[in-house]
């Protein structure tokens, strides 16, 4: 299959009417499936409706069929036909977050879904995503569309159309291009069927964030203790990992560096995932900042594409400093331990 690669200037007006947006509108009513940027990362789109264009985007990713996607939606009103009930919490948080990147799960309406998309559970995860070209193609297809991010399955999620491309060409239909997403980790996944919302993956909209509007909020027994069960299924595999493996390092600079001076010794080639703050510090082969530690928004936004840049330098091995766990913290570690198949060396 031939991909299509369509740019668009999120800036430009009307978008919805923008012809790179209105062809690859078509190919959505038509069960195709086309990746789309999203504030967060790229997501790979179809209609949530059709069995046809649900296989499709698991066929293309890879992905084992128990996971579940997450429903897109351009206009809140969607969400009725196939949402059973909108509790109270949940009500207030749309209001507060949405469009933005935070995903609801709710009660689902059965019948109207793709019973693939939802991976047979009687619950559903809907978001509306905070993206000019995003919300301009889901206006324009007026179809609900399932979008897990679009990368192949396991490898780190995709924040620029190139990714998407380096994983998927030939497979899907189509990439609308619309730059370098914002976020740079997923969308933070809640579970509103309960009485007090439970965190499922941590991600753009913290915790904090949702207590100042919700009350009490507590976290999947998953986040907290490596031996539970998570509650959303894609928690449970290895994700987002480079090609090398990755070390978690949780130490001074002086160790990590005995760390690279040891593997250099064996002839391997390092890599070190450090930040503007200590990018100069380390004598490795490859150093790459991942943005400011004072500012953990930035780290977010660059994790992925690091962590893709060590593939392109072909390292054969990665030590990565760790982060604070509060805040965005929170969802670059929780990315980081599932990158490091949750290899941490203590000093
Ligand atoms: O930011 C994002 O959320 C991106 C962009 C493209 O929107 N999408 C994304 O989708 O990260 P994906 O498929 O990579 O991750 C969806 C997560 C998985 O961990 C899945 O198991 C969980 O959401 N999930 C989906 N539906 C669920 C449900 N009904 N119950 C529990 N977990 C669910
Ligand atoms: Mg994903």
């Amino acid at each position: 299959m031939n991909t299509k690669v369509w740019k668009v200037d999120k800036y430009v007006d009307n978008l919805e009417n923008n012809p790179q947006v209105v062809d690859a509108a078509h190919f959505l009513q038509e069960n195709e499936v086309v990746a789309l940027p999203t504030e967060t990362v790229y997501g790979l789109g179809g209609n949530a409706e059709s069995d046809v264009a649900v296989e499709k985007i698991y066929a293309a990713k890879g992905r084992p069929s128990d996971n579940p996607l997450i429903i897109h939606i351009g206009d809140k009103k969607q969400i009725h036909a196939f949402v059973r009930e909108i509790p109270e919490k949940a009500e207030l948080l749309m209001e507060s977050f949405w469009p933005g990147p935070l995903t609801i799960i709710f009660k689902k309406k059965s019948g109207v879904l793709s019973h693939k998309a939802t991976a047979g559970l009687d619950s559903v995860a809907v978001r509306m995503p905070d993206h000019p070209v995003a919300l301009a193609l889901l206006k324009k297809c007026q179809l609900p569309i399932a979008a897990p991010s679009a990368n192949s399955s396991g490898k780190p999620s995709p924040t620029k159309a190139q990714h998407v491309i380096d994983d998927l060409d030939g497979k899907i239909a189509g990439v609308l291009d619309g730059g370098s997403t914002g976020v740079g980790v997923e969308s933070t996944v809640l579970d509103c069927t309960e009485d007090i919302p439970v965190i499922l993956r941590p991600g753009g909209v913290t915790k904090e964030q949702l207590e100042a509007v919700v009350g009490e909020v507590h976290l999947d027994a998953a986040l907290i203790d490596e031996a539970s069960k998570p509650k959303a299924p894609g928690m449970k595999y290895q994700h987002y990992a480079p090609n090398a493996p990755l070390y978690l390092v949780n130490g001074s600079k002086s160790f990590l560096q005995s760390l690279i001076e040891e593997r250099q010794n064996e002839g391997l080639r390092v890599g070190v995932l450090a930040t503007e703050e200590t990018v100069e510090d380390y004598q490795s082969d490859v150093t790459i900042s991942c943005g400011r530690r004072d500012k953990l928004e930035s780290v977010a936004t660059a994790l992925y594409d690091t962590l893709r840049r060590f593939n392109q330098e072909k390292v054969d091995i990665i030590y990565s400093e760790m982060f604070p766990n509060t805040g965005v913290g929170h969802a670059i570690m929780n990315r980081l331990e599932k990158a490091a198949g949750n290899k941490i060396i203590n000093e």
